[in-house]
């Protein structure tokens, strides 16, 4: 599993818990899935995995709709928290769902499918990269994303600075217990924020 964007650099999945194997653990922004697929098949886990995007989601199900245990879904993630009746043992989000929807309901709701002592794992793009710096606010920054088959979509980007995400995560009944700088070779500044919480 990877959280950064440097192959190898960084923990893998046990951030998410010890063992996973059974665990019900939901990816938030999974693209084409290949974290999810890896979760579900090395360690057994029973994931579900949702993805805004129906050309996400079908490029996932091409790939690795055959695993036992994976669930895509094509669905916002805030509407899947608001209408599943999972609680989950653990959630996350590799530069997904976790800084492209507003955090302050996001986190709640996250913490709403989340069981006492779950955790929610997540990796930002570094708010602290050259050009960039935290929005600071509940106002975000707009950009794009690439999509697949190479078209540009429009997102909206909280970037907060690790204190930032660590009142945010307090005020959803959440406390982060790391928070990591992830590098990429080549590359003099992180690029990557890491952050790992508990439910309360
Ligand atoms: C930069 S990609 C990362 C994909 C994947 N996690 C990975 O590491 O390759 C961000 C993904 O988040 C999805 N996304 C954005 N907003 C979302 C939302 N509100 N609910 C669910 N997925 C969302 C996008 O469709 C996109 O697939």
């Amino acid at each position: 599993m990877e959280w950064g964007t440097c192959p190898g650099v960084g923990p893998g999945a046990e951030v998410l818990g010890r063992s996973l194997r059974g665990r019900r653990v939901l990816e938030l922004g999974c693209g084409q899935g290949q974290n999810a697929a890896h979760l579900a098949s090395r360690h057994r886990a029973q994931v579900t995995a949702v993805d805004l995007v129906d050309l996400q989601i079908q490029g996932a199900r091409d790939r690795y709709g055959e695993i036992p245990g994976l669930t895509l879904l094509a669905s916002d993630a805030m509407r899947f928290l608001q209408h599943t009746a999972v609680v989950f043992d653990s959630v996350y989000s590799v530069f997904g769902a976790v800084g492209l929807v507003d955090p302050r309901p996001l986190l709640a709701a996250v913490a709403r499918r989340l069981r006492p002592h779950g955790i929610l794992g997540f990796s930002v793009p570094h708010p602290g990269r050259p050009g960039s710096g935290p929005t600071g606010g509940p106002q975000p920054r707009h950009g794009t994303i690439r999509l697949p088959d190479g078209s540009r979509r429009p997102v909206a980007r909280w970037e907060l600075s690790a204190a930032e995400w660590r009142r945010a995560l307090a005020r959803a009944d959440m406390r982060a217990i790391a928070v990591r700088e992830l590098g990429h070779s080549g590359r003099a500044h992180p690029t990557a924020l890491l952050v790992i919480a508990r439910r309360n």
